[in-house]
């Protein structure tokens, strides 16, 4: 695989799901997504997050971010529900020859990026797709949910892809969501401070602030960043050529 041209894409819970009903599939969005990335030559990581699965039962049983003492009924439904999340999007890869390869967070995520890095790229070369996804995962101290933004920060420090895309359902970040036309088209990390962002109130691994947060520091590391709507196959091709038509660009910072 030429690694110069690997994207990892994250696939929004809110684009994949819909996040106020829960357990509710947006199967809509996934064929969309599915049929964009395959018109893609590139060789790509895709992760996944929890929408209106995921986060329904974290929310319900109260499980954090930091390992604690969670219920086991609340530990065994979270993740369950990403389980099936996760086959219903590996279905629709499936349907358009992506040849996804399913990983979860724990196949990889104590690796050494040395070993994680050659354990995605023999995939790759195998001619299949990785796909991982938010999951509940168990330290000495307790479990605790693993989002998909911040598995997607880990796999671009240990892989360096050229760009990570994160789909969402709407067009990008916006200064002020109430404003239509407030849409930022290139972010710069200092302008954190000054983004008024809501966050929907299930979200228990911190929402759009978080998000943010994680891919400023996938900038950080050097790789350009993108936010766009999920739902615009257009948009989702120009994006995997590294181009945008609507959206928001985090420029990935370069140490010479
Ligand atoms: C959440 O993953 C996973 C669980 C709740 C188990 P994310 O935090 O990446 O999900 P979204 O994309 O925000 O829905």
């Amino acid at each position: 695989m030429a690694r110069k041209e690997l994207i990892i894409v994250k696939l929004g819970g809110s684009l994949i799901t819909y996040k106020d009903k829960p357990l509710t599939i947006n199967l809509e969005s996934i064929d969309v997504v599915s049929k964009a990335l395959s018109k893609s030559d590139k060789p790509l990581i895709l992760v996944h997050g929890g929408g209106s699965f995921g986060h329904y039962f974290a929310n319900k049983y109260g499980l954090k971010t930091k390992p604690s003492k969670a219920p086991a009924e609340g530990v065994s439904k979270t993740r369950a529900s990403m389980l099936r999340l996760n086959l219903e999007v590996l279905d629709c890869l499936n349907k358009y020859g992506i040849h996804p390869y399913s990983l979860s967070p724990y196949d990889f995520i104590k690796l050494p990026f040395k070993t994680m890095r050659e354990l995605f790229i023999s995939l790759i070369d195998c001619g299949l797709t990785p796909v991982t996804y938010g999951d509940v995962l168990l330290e000495p101290e307790g479990f605790y949910v693993l989002s998909g933004d911040k598995i997607t920060k880990i796999l671009s420090k240990a892989l360096r892809p050229i760009r990570v895309i994160f789909l969402l359902s709407v067009d990008g970040i916006f200064r002020d969501l109430n404003q239509k036309n407030s849409l930022i088209k290139e972010l710069k990390p200092e302008d954190l401070t000054n983004i008024q962002i809501k966050s929907m109130n299930m979200d228990v691994t911190g929402g759009m602030v978080l998000k943010l947060k994680e891919a400023i520091r996938i900038a950080q590391s050097g790789t350009d960043v993108m936010f766009i709507n999920g739902t615009k196959e257009d948009r989702i091709c120009k994006a995997m050529k590294g181009e945008i038509l609507i959206g928001t660009l985090i420029r990935g910072i370069k140490n010479e």
